[in-house]
């Protein structure tokens, strides 16, 4: 018999320690620890990282810089909520490194980061974050997508603060009943509606049809958690999936379900079986 062979690991490095980039680190060293190993941590706010280097009970791991990040790395998770994500999304793959993007908003119109990724023979795996159907509207866009809608409730005190709420004299602290507060396209939806560009984001890219995609936001007093429904018409048929999703301990304004989806995306890179997506 000869020696026992060891599998390699996918050394993985985590960009933004915040909700989503702890809690799939956190994933590595239990679910994903017999394909996966945890190999830095790297945020703006070194505390950040420190502090998760602690809770993770592993020594070394927090890096001083993206570089140190992606030289200990074969994969990066980026978590961040940097103004310049793309570029340091960029520094990745031209590194020839994977990535993970969290951040979907930052790839609408990154088309030329797709060509340097194919390549540089690196992969870029985009979660499906915070909702369902993704599988189901890649497949039905081979077909032709003829409108997708998407429509995200949440509750008042999720839209507060809002310059574009404000701007239309809608004042939620007084609302007592159900109202549409945004109804438009995608780029109206980003500039209205910054932190709901994620999801918007994930389904453009999956569909391939941008100029067909229309987003409604709906608030009401009686809605306790955010929900996305997604309606698709194609010709392979009609498609409604709905999430209604609990908060991220840590984040509240990020959905539990998105790092689950990015710890599920990693699982099935490293199995080499995809289900779905
Ligand atoms: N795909 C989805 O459905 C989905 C859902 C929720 C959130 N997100 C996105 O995922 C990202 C992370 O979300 P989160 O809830 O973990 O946010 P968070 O605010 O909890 O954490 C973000 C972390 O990034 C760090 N950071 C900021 N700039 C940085 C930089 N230049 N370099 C390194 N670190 C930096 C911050 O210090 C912070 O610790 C956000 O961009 C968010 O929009 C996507």
């Amino acid at each position: 018999m000869g020696p026992k062979k060891t599998k390699r690991k996918l050394k993985v490095g985590i960009l933004g320690c915040g909700a989503i980039g702890s809690r799939i680190a956190q994933s590595i060293n239990e679910q994903l620890k017999n394909d996966c190993l945890l190999t830095g941590l790297f945020d703006i706010d070194a505390l950040k990282a420190n502090r998760l280097g602690k809770k993770l009970k592993t020594k070394n791991l927090t890096k001083s810089s993206l570089a140190q990040l992606i030289i200990s790395s074969d994969l990066i998770v980026e978590a961040c909520s940097a103004k310049d994500t793309l570029s340091l999304i960029k520094k990745i793959i031209s590194a020839k490194k994977h990535v993970l993007v969290m951040s979907s908003g930052k790839l609408l119109s990154a088309e030329n980061l797709f060509q340097l990724a194919k390549k540089n023979k690196c992969s870029i795996l985009i979660p499906t974050g915070a909702i369902a159907g993704i599988d189901a509207i890649k497949s039905a866009a081979i077909s032709g997508i003829k409108a997708i809608t998407i429509t995200t409730r949440k509750p008042p005190a999720g839209l507060m603060n809002n310059p574009y709420l404000a701007k239309k004299k809608i004042d939620l602290s007084k609302l007592k009943k159900e109202k549409i507060v945004f109804e438009g396209n995608v780029a109206a939806a980003v500039k209205a509606f910054p932190q709901n560009i994620n999801v918007a984001a994930t389904i453009a890219l999956a569909s391939g049809c941008k100029n067909k995609l229309r987003i409604r936001i709906i608030t009401s007093p009686k809605f306790k958690s955010n929900s996305h429904e997604i309606e698709v018409i194609s010709k392979a048929g009609k498609m409604i999936a709905r999430t209604e999703n609990v908060p991220c301990p840590d984040n509240p304004k990020t959905s539990y379900l998105a790092p689950l989806s990015g710890i599920q995306t990693l699982k099935q890179f490293c199995e080499g079986i995809f289900i779905g997506t």
